[in-house]
């Protein structure tokens, strides 16, 4: 392998020069884009320390200081910088390159697809455009002048206000845009194409009124309806809670189908992945629709938290993305049922960032170590980090909180700054001490809670201990006590009020003393997931059926039934044969009787999935834990199949809506479908939910049990739904998705063979995760495969994908990774399939950096 060297959040320098002003002209051409780039320079400091300028992937054309070219006696020119010696202290520098838009296959910088230019430079793409300094702190007022054939592309589209249009010979047309909030270059977008455009506008609370433009693909104007709404849902929803308002007088968003992640929110002018735009009922499920919603509002929340206030540097990068993660989670429950929103989240961490904690890319929310910027855009930088930013809220209090984001603007706007800087808002605006708590920027790894207790009923006093551990992180990082908040609640079974409220453990280990508890009470802990952390105490089944009943936190109501089933799971993998008691049948049997809303009943039937149990086995054999699973449920379902079947009939309508309500009752009819399609009679029931189905999630739903099961409809299905929804990209994905779900043992098959397919290309992004992802992070069992043809696949992959595009690759490598949760056989096999990765030649220094760690 290559060498590539880490850098260090220790060894930040500022500056040696600032860039006040950067006026670009771009002139588009597929393979031939000239970019001229001219920039008002500033020496920080007296020093002759040369200008050394990031760059990378283009030809440099010409260099000039105050208007005279220097010749190459006075620059020196890398791989990936440009230094320029014997400098003014100010001057104006202008440098041209040129760069080919169209073999950008990496989706950085400037890349042409599907018709479109645009730009992506978060986090060190602006690099691939232009020689800068490319790091977040430099930040400069921007003139964006773009220049392309006024037939294909009439629509120019830049950050800021526009400023000037006009024609030029040969058909081509011009737009200037600037932008008068100083901003750092990776917020830069540019965006040329040809588009619907749907216009609309918000008024602000102090009276402006902003244009609000959303481009869409030509013909699909009425799928960009939702994002609008969502959009200005938005806005209100950060004036209302933050008085955030927005700030210029335009606000656009472009939806392009290629794009490495959801969305960016370049100033005033985001541009999303198309799958968190566009969305219409008879083609999005309810999932898509509320994810669009999320994404709109986390861009848009991002002009406040990370583009007013940025980071000082890619490390810090929590210090946006935790906190906007944080809003737009606080927006959507809002929006929605908090306590299924909450549950959402929580899954996610559970799954998915306790997984990264437990394996070779363990990081804090706020590195210290970075190869390749763009591994880091983490579950953990995001989800642990909104996390964070949570719990920061529960220890102040709502009214603490919004007054420290208070003086976090008061104090920063316009300004780069870094976590502690937060973090010292907060405290100062709270006058609460935050010291101990910032450990949690700086420390990797999932905390687990030791949890023992003890009741004395002739003095009434009960005592309740906890215990911080710490298991050893890949990092190898010493641990330090957090301070850890826990909500907590004692159930008591007389007539005395449940004492409860938040307990705050900072030591190794703690014990709190409770008076006038007239008997022995349960204890509910960690009310609404008050921290990223796992807990152990031993509840019995007993306990677990009282907290699902009795816990006044809705959120420990679900999670008591979570433990209960994960329970048996794990005895499961052991003991496939085990009887399981009626009991769980029972409990399940109440949730469907209650009258709760039926969004929280269908989570508090889903079953634990794969990826959660994983993460709380140690080694365990894959198809032990798929069946161990398939089992409970096949018990479930076998149980409570005349339950289940009569909640499915009367949730079949014939009309469809799209109110919460509504939402709920789609939620649950598919999970007991879920459980239904087990049974005998499954295909007939599946087959007429996909024929009768008049939305997307009820028709989804009836072809992924069918896929899930291998029931004989499957190919049926699966053919007429390729027949009426091919040419659609976002719903192919989704069809695409299913075929790697399909249980059943010729699936590495259908999935090579899918490769092919017409409407597959692995260079884009959306459809490489929608196959290659999909199988590699959900096909649980056939992944593992015992034969390794699993892991072959996403080798070969993985060999293709990392020349294709890198940052692609390096997301899809993760589940082979994560090989230490899994058997010491399946162990061996994973790591063969990297060491093979390692031999490839022009190995990407993103997968570069992960399988060193996973080899070390
Ligand atoms: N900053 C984007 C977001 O969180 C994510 C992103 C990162 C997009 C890097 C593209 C590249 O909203
Ligand atoms: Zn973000």
């Amino acid at each position: 392998m290559t060498e590539f060297s880490p850098r260090y959040l220790k060894d930040y320098q500022v500056p040696d020069y600032k860039i006040s002003t950067v006026d670009l002209t771009i002139e588009l051409d597929d393979n031939k884009t000239i970019v001229t780039n001219v920039m008002n320079v500033i020496k920080s400091g007296e020093h002759q320390r040369a200008l050394v300028l990031d760059g990378e992937h283009m030809q440099l054309k010409s260099v000039l200081i105050n208007q005279t070219q220097i010749d190459s006696s006075q620059y020196q020119l890398s791989d990936s910088t440009l230094s320029i010696t014997n400098l003014p202290e100010q001057f104006t520098l202008t440098i041209t390159t040129e760069i080919n838009p169209v073999a950008n296959t990496a989706l950085e910088g400037l890349y042409k697809s599907a018709d479109v230019y645009c730009t992506q430079c978060e986090a060190e793409g602006f690099r691939r455009i232009t020689y800068f300094l490319d790091r977040p702190d430099v930040m400069a007022v921007y003139t964006t002048k773009i220049i392309a054939d006024k037939t294909s592309f009439p629509f120019l589209l830049a950050n800021g206000n526009k400023v000037e249009q006009g024609n030029l010979a040969n058909n081509l047309h011009y737009v200037t845009w600037h932008d008068p909030f100083p901003k750092p270059c990776y917020l830069f977008a540019l965006v040329a194409g040809n588009f619907d455009l749907l216009s609309d506008t918000f008024t602000t609370t102090s009276g402006r009124e902003v244009k609000l433009e959303l481009f869409v693909d030509k013909g699909n104007l009425s799928r960009g309806e939702h994002a609008m709404v969502s959009l200005k849902k938005s806005m209100l929803w950060d004036e209302q809670q933050f008085n955030l308002e927005y700030d210029l007088d335009i606000y656009m968003i472009v939806a392009v189908d290629f794009f490495n992640m959801g969305a960016m929110e370049n100033k005033g002018l985001n541009v999303f992945n198309s799958k968190f735009v566009l969305a219409d009922d008879l083609s999005a499920t309810d999932d898509d629709f509320f994810n669009v919603e999320a994404v709109i509002a986390h861009e848009y929340f991002h002009n406040w938290t990370g583009n007013r206030v940025t980071c000082r540097d890619w490390f810090q990068l929590s210090l946006k993305e935790g906190l906007t993660v944080f809003r737009d989670q606080q927006f959507s429950a809002d929006m929605h049922s908090s306590t299924v929103t909450r549950i959402k989240n929580v899954k996610i961490v559970r799954a998915q960032q306790f997984a990264e904690d437990a394996g070779p890319m363990a990081h804090p929310i706020r590195p210290e170590k970075v190869m390749e910027m763009n591994n880091f855009y983490t579950l953990t930088v995001y989800e642990k980090g909104s996390e964070v930013i949570r719990m920061m809220h529960t220890i102040l209090g709502d009214d603490a909180f919004k007054a420290g984001i208070e003086l976090y603007f008061d104090r920063h706007d316009g300004q780069a700054v870094t976590c502690d800087d937060f973090v010292a808002a907060m405290s100062d605006a709270s006058k609460t001490d935050l010291s101990q708590f910032k450990l949690w920027y700086s420390q990797s790894g999932t905390p687990e809670l030791i949890v023992s207790d003890d009741y004395n009923s002739a003095t009434n006093t009960y005592q309740l201990t906890i215990e911080q551990s710490y298991p050893q992180t890949h990092d190898k990082q010493e641990k330090q006590n957090l301070h850890i908040p826990i909500n907590f609640e004692l159930i008591t079974n007389d007539n005395e009020p449940n004492q409860g409220g938040l307990l705050h453990s900072k030591e190794k280990t703690q014990t709190w003393t409770f008076d006038n508890v007239c008997s022995k009470p349960l204890p509910a802990l960690l009310g609404n997931f008050s921290a990223p952390v796992k807990l152990n105490y031993h509840y019995n089944d007993q306990d677990l059926n009282t907290l699902m009943v009795d816990a006044s936190d809705e959120f420990n109501r679900w999670d008591a039934g979570q433990k209960l089933f994960a329970g048996y799971i794990k005895q499961l993998v052991n003991n496939p044969e085990l009887d399981l008691p009626l009991q769980i049948a029972s409990a399940l049997e109440q949730v469907l009787a209650c009258n709760a809303d039926n969004a929280f009943k269908a989570e508090q039937l889903i079953l634990p999935s794969f990826d959660e149990m994983a993460a709380a086995i140690v080694e365990v054999n894959p198809g032990s834990l798929v069946r161990a699973i398939t089992v409970l449920k096949g018990f479930i379902a076998e149980q409570l199949q005349v339950q289940f079947l009569q909640t499915y009939q009367s949730l079949c309508t014939s009309e469809f809506a799209k109110d919460g309500q509504a939402i709920g009752n789609r939620a649950l009819k598919n999970v007991c479908l879920d459980y239904l399609s087990l049974l005998d009679g499954a295909n007939a029931l599946v087959l007429n939910q996909f024929t009768d189905a008049n939305n997307m999630t009820d028709q989804l739903a009836a072809i992924k049990v069918a896929a899930l099961n291998d029931l004989a409809c499957f190919e049926d299905v699966m053919t007429e739904f390729a027949t009426q929804w091919q040419g659609n990209t976002l719903v192919m994905d989704k069809w695409f998705t299913i075929n790697a779900l399909h249980n059943n043992e010729n699936v590495v098959q259908r999935i090579t063979g899918l490769l092919e397919h017409p409407e597959f290309s692995i260079d884009n992004p959306n459809r490489a995760r929608a196959l290659i992802g999909a199988f590699a992070f959900y096909n649980s069992e056939y992944f593992h495969n015992k034969d390794a043809s699993g892991y072959e696949f996403l080798f070969e992959q993985l060999a293709k994908l990392n020349t294709i595009n890198p940052q692609v690759a390096s997301r899809l490598i993760t589940p082979l990774i994560q090989f230490k949760s899994f058997d010491n056989n399946h162990q061996q096999l994973m790591k063969g399939q990297l060491q093979k990765l390692t031999k490839l030649e022009s190995l990407s220094r993103d997968l570069i950096e992960k399988l060193d760690a996973a080899l070390k």
